[in-house]
């Protein structure tokens, strides 16, 4: 069976339709991812991390908020509690922490070498240590106790002896503690 020349033409007409029809789609697809692209460069461009605070790790001894005299729990004056810490390979400074209970109480830690992991046993503190980065993180506690702060990043061949210590104490207790010294850990 041959087909006409107008049913061939019909044929044709169709197919380019379709074909054009293709071709648009093809071009709101480019468009639309295009557009995504756009659109998330912009919003990280413009949207940055709420709070980016940065700490030389080169300097973190010498001079600034990580200096070893400045390391440890501080009882606020407005009565919350901030701990400062380091993590180096492979210890944190200080090496047990000291809180009290029924108390906010804010972390602030850095790490001086590689990446690290902070990570408060039975809390939801769990935060990274990048160098030149300063990472936050709150907790309240809510009964004496003592938990493991383990590094959860592998950060070399001593990783898995990278433990720290919390030691949760009673509030009346911790603010005698902090009564006589500025920045305190668990070594009396
Ligand atoms: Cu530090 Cu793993």
């Amino acid at each position: 069976m041959t087909t006409t020349p107008s049913q061939g033409d019909g044929a044709e007409h169709a197919a380019a339709r379709i074909e054009r029809r293709w071709a648009s789609l093809a071009v709101v697809i480019v468009v639309f991812l295009i557009v995504m692209a756009a659109f998330a460069g912009i919003h990280q461009a413009t949207m940055p991390q709420a709070q980016v605070e940065l700490a030389d790790p080169r300097t973190l001894h010498v001079s600034g908020e990580f200096i070893e005299s400045n390391l440890g729990t501080e009882l606020e004056p407005d009565g919350s509690v901030m701990v400062r810490a380091i993590g180096q390979q492979y210890s944190f400074t200080p090496q047990c922490i000291v809180v009290p209970t029924d108390t906010e109480v804010k972390f602030r830690a850095t790490s001086a070498d590689v990446v690290h992991g902070f990570l408060i046993d039975g809390t939801n503190v769990n935060v990274m240590l990048v160098p030149g980065y300063i990472s936050t993180a709150k907790a309240r506690f809510s009964t004496a106790s003592e938990r493991h702060m383990p590094c959860h990043e592998f950060c070399g061949v001593g990783h898995e002896g990278m433990w720290g210590k919390i030691k949760v104490i009673d509030k009346a207790a911790f603010e005698k503690m902090a009564s006589d010294r500025r920045r305190l850990t668990c070594v009396e």
